[in-house]
């Protein structure tokens, strides 16, 4: 698939697969992109995960069309892009590597029956350029979006962006992610933590002119779009909320916390609410998460399960705290048939996460009543 005239996508759909990072439900599948500058040099840019590495390495030759290869750039160390590495050294014996002295590092453990050439060897520091003819391969460090080697390169004739898995998402190539539904999902899962690098990097993004991002995983973002993409991950990683709407957050085991919940959200949505309910028990962990960082209040209707929070909602939690959950809303509303703890764990936890306003706490037990009922419309009202 062509980019641009002498930049081809030789990237590959893996649609069967069902987890990412070995966590991440993948109901669309996944894209790895690996890209072939075709200029007075080849230069490939990342290579790919090993479910896809024969099919990509068909596509790659054909696309080299008897040339040899002599640059390939490394990006990233993590597997689903450096797996196939060893298929390019064997096939082209005197490629040079460009890669930063950190994932050099990494690529030595990852490769450690491999006798490096030092002579082919170039390391990339921030500002260098590698010419490769009309094409100008500018490296910009990038450490931990998603790990500490991270780099990324700007073509600056083409004025393009390989920013390894920065605006990248979960889908195949074509799946339509115009929610962002996707893309909120696996940058808040992968590098949410990393809001203050993901800051740095934008800034030197904001110093460059870009006609298109072309990331590691799902489709190449053209300059139409950028401003979408730019405006959310602004807001992503200074962990600004995207909206005034309510992710209500519920476990429960009987279905009567669920039945409370689903009371304040139609409460809530009377009240000309968004709401967007999560129950944990079966709907997907990671979107609740994304979710979470997504809108200004969250309300938690929780369980306590042998003198803990259920579960799921204690790994839940985690998994906000994780990634550095902060400055929101919370509501709680435990559940319990005798001894309830969940409110008073979760104030806990939430205490060591930055800026998070624990608006009120509420008490049901065993099933909600008539009492609890216009407590929950009160709170619609409050929220
Ligand atoms: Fe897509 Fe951090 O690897």
């Amino acid at each position: 698939m062509e980019v641009i005239k002498n930049i081809i996508n030789i990237g590959q759909d893996d649609p069967k697969q069902t987890l990412f990072e070995g966590q991440y439900k993948i109901e669309h599948g996944i894209r790895y992109n690996s890209y072939l500058i075709l200029d007075d040099k080849t230069c490939l840019v990342d290579t790919i995960d090993r479910e896809v590495s024969k099919q990509w390495f068909e596509d790659l030759q054909k696309a080299l069309d008897g040339r040899n290869l002599d640059y390939l750039v490394i990006s990233h160390l993590e597997p689903d892009h450096a797996y196939s590495i060893p298929m390019i050294l064997k096939a082209y014996k005197d490629v040079k590597i460009v890669i930063t002295m950190a994932g050099f590092k990494m690529l030595q453990n990852f490769l450690n029956d491999y006798t490096f050439n030092n002579d082919n060897i170039t390391f990339a520091k921030e500002g260098d350029v590698l010419s490769l003819g009309e094409h100008n391969l500018k490296f910009i460090m990038a450490p931990f979006i998603h790990w500490p080697e991270v780099m990324m390169e700007y073509e600056m004739t083409s004025k393009t962006l390989f920013s390894a898995d920065a605006f990248g998402r979960f889908g195949t190539y074509d799946y339509n992610d115009d929610n962002l539904d996707e893309s909120r999902r696996y940058y808040i899962g992968i590098v949410g933590k990393y809001g203050s690098f993901v800051k740095n990097l934008l800034t030197k993004a904001g110093n460059l002119e870009i006609n298109r991002i072309a990331p590691l995983h799902g489709n190449v973002i053209e300059k139409d779009s950028l401003g979408k993409y730019l405006d959310a991950y602004s807001k992503w990683a200074s962990y600004q909320s995207e909206d005034n709407d309510v992710t209500i957050v519920v476990s429960s085991v009987y279905g009567n916390t669920l039945d409370a919940s689903k009371f304040l959200e139609n409460e809530l949505i009377k009240a000309g609410k968004k709401v967007n309910l999560f129950y944990l028990n079966h709907d997907d962990f990671h979107q609740a998460i994304a979710y979470s960082f997504k809108s200004q209040n969250l309300v938690l209707f929780s369980i306590t399960y042998n003198n803990d929070i259920f579960p799921v909602m204690k790994s839940y939690i985690d998994g906000l705290k994780e990634r550095n959950f902060q400055n929101k809303n919370v509501y709680l509303i435990e559940n319990g048939s005798w001894g309830p703890l969940a409110n008073k764990l979760e104030k806990e936890m939430f205490s060591e996460m930055k800026d998070i306003k624990i608006l009120k706490e509420l008490r049901i037990m065993s099933r909600m009543n008539q009492k609890n009922k216009e407590e929950l419309i009160s709170l619609a009202k409050e929220i």
